[in-house]
């Protein structure tokens, strides 16, 4: 390839600028030319394309969000949609492509990659629900802020002798709730993959919690099961304890990334353009057993994550 385009797709996850300033680094440093694409998809339909210098992304390593913005674009669903982003590409000299976002992203960039521009995609999101990796950009720092917050409401809660239900992020997947969960000893969790709406249950632990002298109830309530503010009224009224709902919400998707993002997310970039200076296309990078590798994305797509069933165990076991 001789010029990259650059861009975030999807909700935003703190360290995507430490991963496109490794792109654009690397890019350079290889001797290529890189371009930034705007608003994901949908800015590259519009053709809202720059030139990246190393220069322009000084001081973004500590930033959260995404320097080049980012979109959910259904327009780039659609053939059409994705025959005119590989002629955009086409028509700006772009003849490699970094795609950094979910595994709705990696769909668009198996697309142009079958219309002819060489694409690697990096996955940023802070629900950490790709199945081909261990780590996605953003989820570090997210469950990292989550911790933060729950601390504080365990504080409150704890003087006002009150249930506490704490709604965090993740879409349909619990690994924000299960690592919280462990991370601030919860006493119940509730994660899509595993909840069975037995509320009775919920009911009768945070009863028998109040009676073995327990001055708090913390549950951690993944967005997947939603409805934290009814489930609270409906667990006041069957215990008689005044309980409380808070919803995390995008809070968790802000904030300057964590050491471990940063350093991840600028591997992840230079990595990928390594792998389009190799000449490889459709492929998308992983973290797994301690190296950053990469996959096919049609394989990595294909690829099924489970839960840890173990941590989970862990979780229970700890909240007595
Ligand atoms: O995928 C990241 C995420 O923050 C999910 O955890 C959440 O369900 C969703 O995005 C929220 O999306 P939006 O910012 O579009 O409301």
């Amino acid at each position: 390839v001789q010029t990259i385009g650059v861009l975030t797709s999807g909700g935003d996850a703190p360290g995507m600028n430490a991963a496109i300033r490794a792109v654009v680094r690397q890019g350079l440093a290889r001797g290529k030319k890189v371009k930034g694409i705007k608003r994901g998809y949908a800015g590259l339909l519009q053709g809202e394309i720059i030139d990246m210098e190393a220069k322009g992304v000084s001081d973004t390593i500590q930033r959260g969000g995404t320097i080049l913005q980012t979109a959910r674009c259904s327009e780039f669903r659609t053939p059409e949609g994705q025959a005119l982003g590989a002629e955009v590409c086409r028509k700006h000299g772009i003849d490699g492509i970094i795609v950094i976002g979910g595994d709705g992203s990696f769909k668009g960039a198996q697309k142009l990659a079958a219309l002819g521009v060489n694409t690697v995609a990096i996955p940023g999101t802070i629900d950490l629900d790709i199945a081909c990796t261990e780590y996605t950009i953003g989820f570090d720092t997210a469950v990292n802020t989550a911790m933060d917050a729950i601390d504080k409401v365990r504080d409150t809660s704890t003087s006002h002798e009150r249930c506490s239900i704490i709604e965090v992020m993740g879409r349909g997947a619990g690994y924000i709730a299960l690592w919280c969960g462990i991370a601030n000893g919860a006493e119940d969790i509730l994660l899509p993959e595993k909840y069975d709406y037995d509320e009775q249950k919920l009911v009768n632990n945070i009863i028998a919690n109040r009676k073995r002298g327990k001055k708090h109830h913390i549950i951690i309530n993944a967005e997947g099961i939603g409805h934290s503010a009814s489930m609270a009224k409906r667990i006041e009224a069957a215990t008689g304890l005044e309980t409380r709902a808070t919803i995390l919400g995008h809070m968790q998707r802000g904030g300057s990334p964590t050491c471990k993002d940063r350093v991840y997310a600028s591997t992840m970039g230079a990595y990928a353009v390594d792998l389009l200076c190799e000449g490889k296309s459709n492929r998308v990078v992983g973290y797994r057993h301690g190296d950053f590798v990469d996959f096919d994305i049609d394989e990595a797509l294909a690829m099924q994550k489970q839960l840890p069933e173990y941590q989970f165990q862990v979780c229970r076991n700890l909240s007595v």
